[in-house]
């Protein structure tokens, strides 16, 4: 099967309900996306399909195949000449510890500021609650977004 990543389509020859995260990981070789939980419950494997947050250790390939549906990974948010700015925010505000879950975390930031261009501190709460960290960045995590949202991040 075809499936469009980063902007590139590519070949697949996996069956249709491996699931996405396989696919990314094994075959393409994007191994930024991580594998935390692998039902769903803690948003490190988290990519954009269509530009919104999913979970693709539970998205079988096969709902991303034809070449219509576009997924993007942590490899593919910046463009080719800077940073996006949830990317640029994460620097500035030293978010990560151990790093395993910040893939996860940047790219459901970024649908979430995509999508609005200024939630309130509530709606971020509400949105990022679904990505794990064992480290407890929370506190970076949600500033780096406030600052985005506030403009303060280029
Ligand atoms: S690995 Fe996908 S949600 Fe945890
Ligand atoms: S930075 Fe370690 S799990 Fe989030």
């Amino acid at each position: 099967m075809t499936i469009r990543v980063n902007g590139a389509e590519q070949s697949v020859d996996a069956p249709e309900d491996t699931p996405l995260l396989w696919v990314l990981r094994d075959w393409m070789g994007l191994k930024g996306t991580k594998f935390g939980c692998g039902i769903g419950q803690c948003g490190a494997c988290t990519v954009h399909i269509d530009g919104s947050a999913q979970r693709s250790c539970i998205t079988p390939v096969a709902r991303v195949a034809g070449g219509e549906v576009s997924v993007t990974t942590i490899e593919g948010l910046a463009s080719e000449d800077s940073l996006h700015p949830v990317q640029a925010a994460w620097l500035e505000h030293n978010v990560p510890q151990c790093g395993y879950c910040q893939s996860g975390q940047i790219m459901s930031a970024a649908a979430l500021l995509d999508q609005e261009t200024n939630p309130d501190d509530e709606r971020i709460s509400e949105f990022m609650a679904a990505n794990l960290c064992r480290c407890g960045t929370y506190p970076r995590i949600h500033a780096a977004i406030r600052s985005v949202a506030d403009g303060g991040a280029s």
